[in-house]
């Protein structure tokens, strides 16, 4: 076997599935889940339609790159979204669909880490989406974890780092709007980051999953490939970022995203994507073509993901410290207990599911950054993410 699978770390939701085991919630409450980032506004009937509308696809393989409809669709929509030069951007070159961004964000460490070189490191956020490291210990790389805590404004300090750890990473991967955090990393920050990939030769692995769920419609969340093309890096050398349907338009079921940027690493990613076998099924590009080329429906996402933070802050701010993120669907509250304790008591009690903070992070010298902090995943309808919050608050009071 490949012995890196023994360094693997168990999945928050089987540490949770653990924690809760044993405990007996009041049955006369309904079961609240706020722990998984599974989006649940119903997916858009146009998509749905566009999918049935292709099924006969289905008789023919698909193509790894995906039909140039779907990379012109995504290509129209980044130039959009982001701004971007449309002469600097080019759908053959510089765009590859994917089956979500998880499948992807696993298989481009496989595809970018050099192991003949002596301790590759791979760089991310601390706490982060576990995929990252993962990817970073089945490609044979060292996880290097930047602390993400309120005292940073939950911002990595990469200028805390080494000039030597630096030249060892290969790979850095951010996530913006930060998942638990919400933070948003300004243009500056990415600005400075891709200065120092060129400097020390590493690739910027830009999550931006939840770039479409933001509050105000005048400022969106800045973009990496925005960001490089500011600083007249124009063919997006050493930057990458993946996007998904999954949040933007309620189709975490479809798989799909794209991974955009240097077209260099594209071309060696195409490679290794043709041996891993993983294009996209023609109906869920047809669907995607349809999602990618309508904004009607993100925005009426994200009016009702504004209308749940209103409440859920609403109940919840005198009761325990927390804010409102820049972005994302997720509140970062610090728990007035242990967070696992938080977690079970309020299961126990309450029969809602939040996840403890540390299954999000890593300890580190001084500190572990989730611990006594919970995540909250407003993606219950409505109503029930205004019970779970009084019923949240209601814990904390009697506690
Ligand atoms: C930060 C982050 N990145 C990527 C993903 C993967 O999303 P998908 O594979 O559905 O595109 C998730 C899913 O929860 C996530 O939270």
């Amino acid at each position: 076997m490949n012995p890196n699978l023994s360094h693997l770390h168990r999945y928050p939701f089987e540490k949770l599935a653990q924690l809760k085991a044993g405990c007996l919630p009041p049955d006369n409450l309904e079961p609240i889940s706020l722990s998984i980032g599974e989006p649940k506004h119903p997916a858009p009937d146009f998509a749905l339609q566009a999918m049935i509308d292709n099924l006969s696809g289905l008789a023919s393989y698909p193509l790894t790159k995906g039909s140039i409809l779907l990379r012109e669709a995504i290509n129209n929509w980044l130039v959009q979204r982001f701004k971007l030069n449309s002469e600097n951007i080019d759908p053959e070159k510089n765009i590859l669909p994917v089956n979500g961004t998880r499948e992807a964000l696993f298989a481009i460490a496989q595809t970018i880490i050099d192991t003949t070189t002596d301790n590759p490191l791979v760089m991310m956020p601390n706490p982060f989406y576990q995929i990252y490291e993962g990817a970073a210990i089945l490609a044979g790389a060292e996880p290097y974890y930047l602390n993400t805590t309120g005292d940073n404004h939950f911002l990595p300090d990469f200028d805390g780092v080494s000039s030597k750890n630096w030249q060892r990473c290969q790979l850095l991967y951010i996530c913006s709007p930060g998942n638990p955090t919400g933070r948003v990393m300004p243009k500056e920050m990415l600005m400075h980051l891709i200065e120092l990939a060129d400097k020390f030769d590493f690739t910027i692995v830009s999550d931006e999953c939840y770039s479409e769920l933001y509050f105000d419609e005048s400022q969106p969340p800045v973009g990496l490939l925005e960001a490089a093309e500011s600083i007249g890096n124009t063919t997006y050398k050493n930057c990458l970022v993946f996007h998904s349907l999954s949040k933007r338009s309620n189709l975490p079921g479809l798989r799909s995203g794209f991974v955009a940027g240097d077209a260099d690493i594209i071309q060696q990613f195409f490679r290794y994507r043709t041996y891993h076998g993983c294009a996209m099924p023609p109906h869920h590009q047809a669907a995607s073509i349809a999602a990618w080329s309508d904004e009607q429906h993100v925005l009426t996402n994200r009016n009702q993901y504004r209308e749940k933070f209103d409440i859920v802050l609403d109940i919840l701010k005198d009761v325990i410290e927390v804010e409102r993120p820049d972005a994302s669907f997720y509140l970062w509250p610090k728990t007035p207990i242990d967070d696992e304790l938080f977690c079970k008591g309020l299961y126990a009690q309450q029969n809602v599911t939040v996840l403890p903070g540390k299954y999000l992070s890593r300890d580190s010298a001084d500190i572990n950054p989730g611990t006594n902090r919970v995540r909250l995943a407003l993606v219950a309808e409505l109503e029930q993410c205004r019970i779970a919050a009084q019923r949240i608050r209601e814990f904390i009071e009697i506690s």
